[in-house]
């Protein structure tokens, strides 16, 4: 069964039709990589998935679950923030709290959640998160102590102290500079080697297509084309998807 299955989504402001009608699906495991010009919707998607934005039309299911349809009343606030949890995510922006040390940063939103968990289990586990995206030495530090690569790990780590089904990323390296993108790009391949089920808008064409086995280009909101990572991006269907390509080189 997969884990994510999208049918149909629509969504528009204004009268602009900005998704007109998303389709996919994809496996426990899998990572797929979205993507598409600046405009395309692929924010949009994203923001769809974890509730920030409610669907015109559509439904998502998550482990064969219907978690959200548009035909259906909206949920309550508190429905909508357990439905949530099912996705984390990573902004292009790092977001974190700027008045807690990374340790803090990462165990803060368990602490929240009503849990089993004690609050040492959690310091503990948000302690080996830091410890694998290679901030083992930097717990106690303040973001504003902290590189944007640091950060931005930090807020990866801070994504799966939630242990989300599928953790969604919206360009987590545009903010970046070049030297910094490579830690990032790295600590996101280690979790798809360890087979973390994830989302990754990118404009980082050569990381896609390394770490992703499916590739989804958005045009204009709706899926274009969709592939094997390799075939989409070394060897487009459509003439739209080599344009693209072309125009980033
Ligand atoms: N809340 C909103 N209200 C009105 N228009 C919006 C809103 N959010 C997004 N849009 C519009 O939807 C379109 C798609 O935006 P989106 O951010 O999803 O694109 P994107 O593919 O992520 O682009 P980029 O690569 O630049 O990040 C844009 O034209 C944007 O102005
Ligand atoms: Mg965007």
């Amino acid at each position: 069964m997969p884990i994510l299955e999208v049918n149909n989504i629509k969504k528009t402001f204004e009268s602009n039709k900005i998704l007109k009608g998303i389709s996919f699906s994809m496996e426990k495991g899998q990572v797929i990589s979205i993507i598409g010009s600046s405009g395309s919707g692929k924010t949009t998607l994203l923001r769809c998935l974890n509730f920030l934005e409610r669907p015109d039309e559509g439904t998502i299911a998550v482990h064969g679950e219907t978690i959200f349809d548009a035909t259906l009343p909206e949920d309550n606030a508190e429905t909508l923030r357990e439905k949530r949890l099912h996705f984390g995510m990573v902004f292009q922006q790092f977001n974190l709290f700027p008045q807690y040390t990374a340790l803090e940063n990462v165990a803060l939103a368990p602490k929240l959640l009503a849990s089993t968990e004690s609050n040492d289990e959690i310091e503990q586990r948000a302690l080996v998160l830091l410890e694998q995206m290679g901030l083992g030495n930097r717990i106690d530090k303040y973001p504003h102590q902290l590189s944007g690569g640091q950060q931005q790990r930090v807020a990866i780590a801070r994504a799966l102290a939630l242990k989300p089904d599928i953790l969604c990323f919206d360009e987590p390296t545009s903010a970046l500079d070049p030297e910094l993108t490579g830690e990032v790009l790295r600590v996101i391949r280690e979790l798809a080697d360890k087979h973390t089920t994830m989302i990754i808008v990118t404009h980082e064409m050569a990381f896609a297509r390394d770490v992703a086995d499916e590739v989804l280009f958005m045009d204009n909101g709706i899926v274009l084309e969709k592939g094997p990572a390799e075939q989409v991006i070394n060897n487009p269907r459509e003439e739209r998807t080599r344009k693209f390509l072309s125009s980033l080189n």
